[in-house]
This record gives C-alpha cells, structure tokens and sequence, in this order.
C-alpha cells in the first residue's frame, strides 16, 4: 500500500513538480497546501488532478492559530512524510514536534552556511567557489537540522544571483525526489545531527549525494 505525503509550498512550486513527476514509487501524494491561495504551484497541482487546499496564513490573527489550523488540515491524511518545497513560513516549536523526523525541507546552500535568504548572493558576495544545496529533517531553528543530502555546483567568475541560483535548482530538483524515496524506502537513519543513508547516490552529473 502506498504511503501518504503532503507538500507545502508557497510559490511557483518547481521543486513540487520535480517531485510529482519524479513518480516516486511507494508513495502518493495526498495534498498540496499552500498559504498562498494564489501561488502558481497550486494552480499547477489542480490541473494535474492532485488534491489542494490554500489555506491563507492572514486568515488567522497569530502563528500559533495557523500552525494549528495548518496541523490538523495536514493530519486528516495521515502523511509518512510532510515535505517543505519553498514553503515560506516559520514554523512553530509545536508544529515541528508534531512532525518530528517526517517533516523536511529544502534550502538553496550548503547548511550550516547561509540559512535565511539571498543565499547565493550571500555565496557570491563572500567569495564562495561552490554552492548547493541541502535536504535536512526540520526542527524549530530555522534551516537547522539533520542534513539527509546535498548538491554542490561551481560558483563561475560571470555569475549573478539569478544564475548561480538556476544552477543550484536543477540540483534541488535531482537530490529532493531521491531523498523522499530513500526515506519513504526505509534507507535513513537518523542519530543526533547525523543521517546516515543506506544508499549513496553518485550521479553523473558529479553532484554527490549522501
Ligand atoms: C527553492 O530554491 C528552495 O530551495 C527554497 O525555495 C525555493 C522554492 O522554489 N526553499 P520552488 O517554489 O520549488 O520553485
């Protein structure tokens, strides 16, 4: 029987797609929601037929109100897995506990360096001759957490923000679907900061993952 997953987002939702089309196997994907109800990702998800739901984090007069709401409308479908793809909310110390080791995230650098925004600027402003990026498990502390697998690329000479940051997303869009299958597999193993991951990925492209 295939196991549930929902994915959060907050925009265009390329890394969604790079999912949804990845066919992972084993798993299917429940629902898309969204805190923006006019995000183009959910727009997206609706003319594949995938259930979704916007729920508009300005409808509710604190964080903690959302996060509830947002909780309990991601529990009516019992997830495996509850994935982060440009969700762009802080979450709540309790919403975090609640999905402890089945919640994670994708951020556009090599964590621990350069969480927040503007990575590859930051990337590029400081001298950086790599990037990345980082699949983690999510705990309260803002991209911190169990790091399950990255993706390094160049930082070329020429490079601005955009394109650097174009690089990087191709990247997220290979190391996201194959973290969601090691751990939707049973590959990953989680101990302290560490994961260790039952399979190791080395792909052509030179992107190592794990
Ligand atoms: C990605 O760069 C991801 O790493 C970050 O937000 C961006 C979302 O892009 N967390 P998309 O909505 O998946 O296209």
């Amino acid at each position: 029987m295939s196991k549930n997953i929902v994915i959060l987002i907050s925009g265009r939702g390329s890394n969604m797609q790079a999912i949804v089309q990845a066919n992972i196997p084993g798993i299917h994907i429940a629902a898309i929601i969204s805190n923006d109800p006019d995000a183009l990702g959910l727009r997206w998800a609706k003319e594949q037929g995938i259930h979704t739901i916007a729920l508009n984090h300005q409808d509710f007069p604190t964080r903690a109100e959302f996060d509830l709401a947002l909780q309990h409308s991601i529990d009516q479908f019992s997830p495996e897995l509850v994935v982060l793809a440009g969700f762009m909310r802080i979450l709540s110390e309790s919403f975090t506990q609640h999905f402890a080791h089945k919640l994670i995230n994708i951020h556009p650098s090599l964590l621990p360096s350069f969480t927040g925004l503007h990575t590859h600027q930051r990337a590029i402003d400081m001298g950086c001759k790599i990037a990345g990026c980082t699949v983690h498990f999510v705990t309260a502390q803002l991209d911190y957490g169990p790091i399950i697998t990255q993706a390094v690329v160049p930082i070329l000479p020429e490079d601005t923000e955009e394109c650097l940051a174009n690089r990087v997303l191709k990247m997220e869009h290979q190391i996201y679907p194959q973290a969601i299958a090691d751990f939707i597999g049973g590959h990953l193993t989680i101990k302290g900061m560490q994961v260790h991951n039952s399979r190791t990925h080395l792909q052509e492209n030179g992107a190592i993952y794990s």
